[in-house]
């Protein structure tokens, strides 16, 4: 089972993938079309009219329409799907923003081709692979999962990927290995908003037996399509059972440690951001009762409704956790 590697990276840049371009352009476009209008039409009307798109840039949806081929799974929902335009504007993606429309707007300028992945720490072999070798190494599988953030709102949201254990087992850890590591992108020059305070690259972190779990999904889509660069192109973890932000991000690196690895938010604030993260209702995180969560879904008004334990994937994952006090491993 070899990962193939591409004659060259450059070669895989597609054209579709070149969306700052025509983002750039139709903003240049409007600009132009209200410059010269503005000289024959009264400025306030055009103003009402023009302004609101000069305001609020056209959303990205990056790649969108590019279909991805998924097989269904056996991993689906009764519950009503978040609407892809909610998953795709209301993100947390803080390299580009913290306000939950920013990814929408900004996360145009990331680049996804060329892509390498590094593979380091306690594996047999480190090495550098391309995005779309992991990308087809393995079907794709069509998976709904609720996913649940420590804001307590939570989505239902069909992921396109392959099980992390997949790739894992390529990577051959070293059978020291117990932690497995996710660095996501991170260049200032993409990232303009990027706020200060964070120990950037955003990192995150598993046990390496939670790594395995077949729910951990390494994610390239969502909804059928290529993900959208706010959802964090091309390639990023979602772990059900656990709060959002164990969810890295356009990752670029996956390094294999016998060490509890640093983590983001656990880095930033420790006493509210614990390394394991498992939705629980019974454990208050200090900003947000963990008890309820709002459901963003079709319904016009986001749904309270009480939080399952695990996120309701307690039959699967609940025996990697026995005889642990989550209250202090949170
Ligand atoms: N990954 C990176 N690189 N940067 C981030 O800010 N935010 C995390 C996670 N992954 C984040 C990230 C948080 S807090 C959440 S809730 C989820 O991504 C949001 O994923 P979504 O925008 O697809 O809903």
């Amino acid at each position: 089972m070899l990962l193939r590697k591409s004659p060259s990276l450059e070669a895989t840049i597609r054209s579709s993938e070149i969306t700052p371009q025509h983002v750039f352009e139709q903003h240049q476009q409007t600009r132009r079309r209200f410059l010269a209008s503005a000289a024959t039409l009264g400025a306030a009307a055009l103003a009402a009219r023009t302004l609101p798109s000069l305001i609020n840039p056209p959303t990205t949806v990056h790649a969108a329409g590019e279909p991805l081929k998924a097989i269904p799974s056996k991993y689906t929902l009764d519950d009503p799907q978040t609407p892809f335009a909610k998953a795709s504007t209301y993100n947390n993606f803080y390299e580009y923003g913290t306000d939950k429309s920013d990814p929408s707007h900004e996360a145009y300028r990331l680049q996804t081709r060329p892509w390498p992945i590094q593979i380091t720490g306690m594996v047999k072999k480190p090495q550098t692979i391309n995005i779309d070798d992991l990308l087809h190494y393995r079907p794709l599988e069509s998976r709904v999962y609720r996913f649940r953030c420590v804001e307590a709102w939570s989505m239902i949201i069909p992921w396109d990927g392959y099980s992390l254990s997949e790739f894992i087992n390529f990577c051959q850890p070293l059978p020291s290995a117990k932690y497995v590591q996710f660095f996501s992108y991170n260049d200032k020059k993409v990232m303009p908003d990027e706020p200060s305070g964070y120990d950037w690259p955003y990192r995150e972190g598993l046990r390496m037996d939670e790594a395995m779990n077949p729910l951990t999904l390494l994610t390239f889509g969502c909804y059928g399509q290529v993900l959208p660069n706010q959802n964090g192109a091309p390639v990023r973890v979602i772990v059900p059972w656990k709060y959002g932000y164990k969810s890295a991000k356009a990752i670029v690196r996956f390094h294999f440690t016998d060490k509890e690895p640093a983590t983001t938010w656990n880095v930033a604030d420790g006493r509210e951001y614990g390394f394991y993260s498992n939705v629980n209702p019974n454990y208050d995180n200090a900003r947000w009762s963990q008890a309820h969560e709002r459901r963003l879904d079709t319904s016009l008004l986001p749904r309270n409704i009480p939080t399952q334990m695990f996120n309701g994937y307690g039959d699967q994952v609940a025996s990697l956790y026995a005889g642990m006090d989550l209250k202090k491993f949170y």
